[in-house]
């Protein structure tokens, strides 16, 4: 089943720090934004690419996709002050598709095989994100004091791919957008909308490359990815 994604690359990663955005820092060679610009260049069933991107950062992205031979970005739209912004920017962009995902540019671990569990899901519900059961116990903490520990069973930690029926994110976002409301993910633009959302097990490999130290995670995952291929 066919989809086109959004991706989000508007952000100046100061979490990780490197006084640059993060999604050019390299992984074994290679720039994150491009190893996740390849999960979906790769992806026969992907038919379009939306990337929001900072002005100043466009024509060196440009460049970057003309070097790597990535061929299905459609639109590089300006992205906004927040994550949301960036997303919509891209929605506005786009022409009627069946199905959109909207994925973090910087999580380059993603499957094809999750990705169409997403897809399949939002197909037959109208909303379907990604997400893994928490590990950890969970508490609930006021003022440095335990108020209760949260039944771990009903907890997930969710991650993007965020998939959606075209008109249904469309109406989420324009929703949102009139009465000015912020979301940390695209779900609780739909959720808001009093519409399910189902979750997709995805796994502990698609972590967001935030800090430091997930850049060493995404080494680590990818040496063992391609010892696996050959
Ligand atoms: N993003 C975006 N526009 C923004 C903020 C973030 O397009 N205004 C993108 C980032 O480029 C990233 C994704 O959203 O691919 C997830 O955001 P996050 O991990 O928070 O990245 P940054 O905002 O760049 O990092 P930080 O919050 O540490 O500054
Ligand atoms: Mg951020």
């Amino acid at each position: 089943m066919q989809y086109e994604v959004v991706l989000p690359a508007a952000g100046s990663g100061k979490r990780m720090g490197a006084g640059q955005n993060k999604l050019f820092l390299e992984l074994l060679g290679k720039p994150i934004l491009i190893h996740t610009l390849e999960v979906f260049e790769q992806h026969e069933n992907c038919t379009g690419i939306w990337l929001a991107v900072k002005p100043e950062e466009r024509a060196f992205i440009r460049e970057m996709l003309a070097s790597y031979g990535i061929s299905k970005v459609k639109g590089l739209p300006d992205g906004g002050a927040e994550r949301q912004h960036s997303v919509h920017s891209c929605m506005k962009e786009m022409e009627q598709v069946d199905i959109v995902l909207v994925h973090d540019a910087a999580r380059p671990f993603i499957t094809h095989a999750i990705i169409a569990n997403l897809v399949q899901s939002a197909h037959d519900f109208g909303a379907a994100i990604a997400g893994v059961r928490a590990k950890d116990t969970m508490k609930k903490v006021r003022d440095g004091i335990i108020e209760e520990t949260v039944d771990r069973e009903s907890l997930w930690m969710i991650q993007t791919p965020q998939a959606f029926r075209f008109d249904l994110i469309v109406e989420a976002e324009d929703v949102a957008e009139k009465v000015g409301f912020l979301g940390t993910d695209e779900a609780m633009l739909v959720e808001r909308l009093g519409h399910a959302v189902h979750i997709v097990e995805s796994t502990y490999e698609n972590v967001k490359m935030t800090t430091k130290e997930d850049l060493l995670f995404g080494e680590a995952i990818l040496r063992r990815r391609v010892a696996e291929t050959y």
